[in-house]
């Protein structure tokens, strides 16, 4: 049995509040709408159709995914009309209607309700909701048969009292499609066409409509206004915290821990409150991670130890290494094994290797450090002329002292030892001291300002 999928993301999502589309307001970073077509992505349909309308330009711009074609719904006259707009452009035997607004949505439970439906069969997902307000109401017949859907502007006060809702998401044979979407009406207390009036026309049609329970709430949860998308925010993190306890992470506040992408984590880490991790971050075993850290990117090995307020970006961080409190790690940043980058040092570009150290107040941008080198406090590598960057390179075992400016290119070559406060402009050879500073002067017999008479 063939299938195709159609997303309905065309409305304006007005108790958003918004100038901004609602389907691209965001969870984990990343837009409603594609936490939608990359879930369904996952069960290799021929074709997602979304339909698009408010704002249509910029939500086209802002999604990524393969086989998606982009369906117009001038105005957005209600979710029957929607699909209506898909139903030229679909083939398959079976269409699986999903919702623009529910991001937690599985690809797993999807594939169960597509395996219930076929030509004769409706299949539709449906919840036990704790407060059913403002969803559509499961109506059954006294053999527990699904009679229709009420939505609930429409319904009585007894419909009211109904807890099983309509999650919106449904498998629909294509015939029944074409035969009722054209039939449907628009005479009720919204004046919009909605989908769910089919399920009442399938009975009618004789077809047979099943229906399959949502594993929660959560899963199903749409989001209309930014109440929901907090509260979705945090299920959606909580999941993320649990997936890092259950593969060996230790977190000191799973409420106060985010990923925004995905993040990989080893065995007996331990992360502190308050850690975000962004994009594709993974953490080897034994890691420690301090409070308020942010990481972009990041690989970090077995044994390294983040510590408070630092900020990691597209870099990787080498075993055993340690980094903060207070670091900067940028990108192209590759620190060694057993390395040390400390308080206040920003580091760009910067290959560090094993068991160097820059311990504080230091920039250390394109530059490449050998085995064993010592940077002191206040040191500065001047890669910029204004115009180019230029690149430093320290030997292994380079003592830098304290307050010096490395103005590159620059070459200081293996054992090479900068006198502290320097301003190093020439190449240092092997074991050579340079010193680059005025000479000391001390004056005898000099008297200090005395204040003036009025
Ligand atoms: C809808 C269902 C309701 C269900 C609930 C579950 C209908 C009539 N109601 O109500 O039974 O309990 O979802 O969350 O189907 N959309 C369009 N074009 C339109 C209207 C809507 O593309 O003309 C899109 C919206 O962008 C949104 C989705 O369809 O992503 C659902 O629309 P929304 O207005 O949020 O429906 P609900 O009132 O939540
Ligand atoms: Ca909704």
């Amino acid at each position: 049995m063939s299938f195709e999928i159609v997303v309905l993301a065309a409305g304006k999502g007005t108790r958003m509040r918004s100038a901004k589309p609602k389907v691209l307001h965001e969870i984990a970073g990343k837009a409603i709408l594609q936490h939608i077509v990359d879930n369904v992505s996952g069960l290799n349909p021929i074709a997602t159709h979304v339909v698009i309308g408010h704002g249509a330009e910029q939500v086209r711009q802002s999604i990524i995914g393969d086989h998606i074609v982009w369906v117009e719904q001038r105005e957005q006259l209600g979710t029957g009309h929607a699909v209506m707009q898909a139903l030229p452009h679909l083939n398959a035997d079976t269409v699986l209607v999903v919702l623009g607004d529910t991001p937690l949505l599985t690809t797993n439970t999807l594939q169960q309700l597509l395996a219930e439906a076929n030509s004769n069969t409706l299949a539709l997902l449906t919840v036990e909701s704790a407060d059913p307000t403002g969803l559509g109401r499961i109506v059954r017949n006294t053999d527990g048969s699904v009679a229709r859907i009420v939505e609930h502007k429409d319904a009585s006060s007894a419909e009211l009292k109904i807890n099983e809702t309509n999650t919106g998401i449904m498998a629909i044979p294509r015939h029944l499609l074409e035969t009722c979407l054209p039939k449907l009406s628009s005479a009720n207390a919204q004046g919009e066409y909605y989908l769910t009036d089919l399920i009442e026309m399938a009975t009618q049609h004789g077809l047979t409509v099943v229906t399959s329970k949502a594993s929660s709430e959560t899963e199903v949860q749409g989001i209309n206004n930014r109440i929901q998308l907090a509260n979705l925010e945090r299920a959606y993190q909580r999941q993320q915290a649990d997936l890092a306890m259950t593969a060996g992470a230790t977190l000191a506040d799973p409420a106060r821990f985010d990923v925004r992408g995905n993040l990989s984590v080893g065995q007996d880490v331990f992360i502190d409150v308050n850690v975000v991790f962004n994009g594709q971050c993974s953490i080897g075993n034994n890691v420690k991670i301090g409070p308020n850290c942010v990481f972009f990117d990041a690989i970090i090995a077995d044994g390294a130890e983040i510590l408070a307020n630092t900020v990691v970006e597209d870099a990787t961080i080498g075993t055993n290494a340690t980094v903060g409190p207070f670091a900067r790690i940028r990108p192209g940043t590759q620190l060694g094994e057993g390395s040390k980058v400390g308080n206040f040092v920003e580091t760009k570009k910067a290959i560090v290797g094993v068991g160097s150290k820059i311990n504080h107040l230091s920039y250390v941008g394109d530059a490449e450090l050998g085995d064993g080198v010592n940077i002191g406090a206040g040191t500065i590598t001047c890669n910029y002329d204004g115009v180019n960057k230029h690149k430093t390179q320290l030997g292994k075992g380079v003592f830098i002292g304290s307050n010096s400016t490395l103005v590159a290119p620059l070459i200081v070559a293996d054992g090479g030892f900068v006198a502290a406060g320097s301003t190093i402009t020439g190449d240092v050879s092997e074991d050579q001291l340079a010193v680059g500073r005025a000479k000391q002067r001390n004056i005898d017999g000099w008297k200090r300002p005395t204040k003036k008479d009025k």
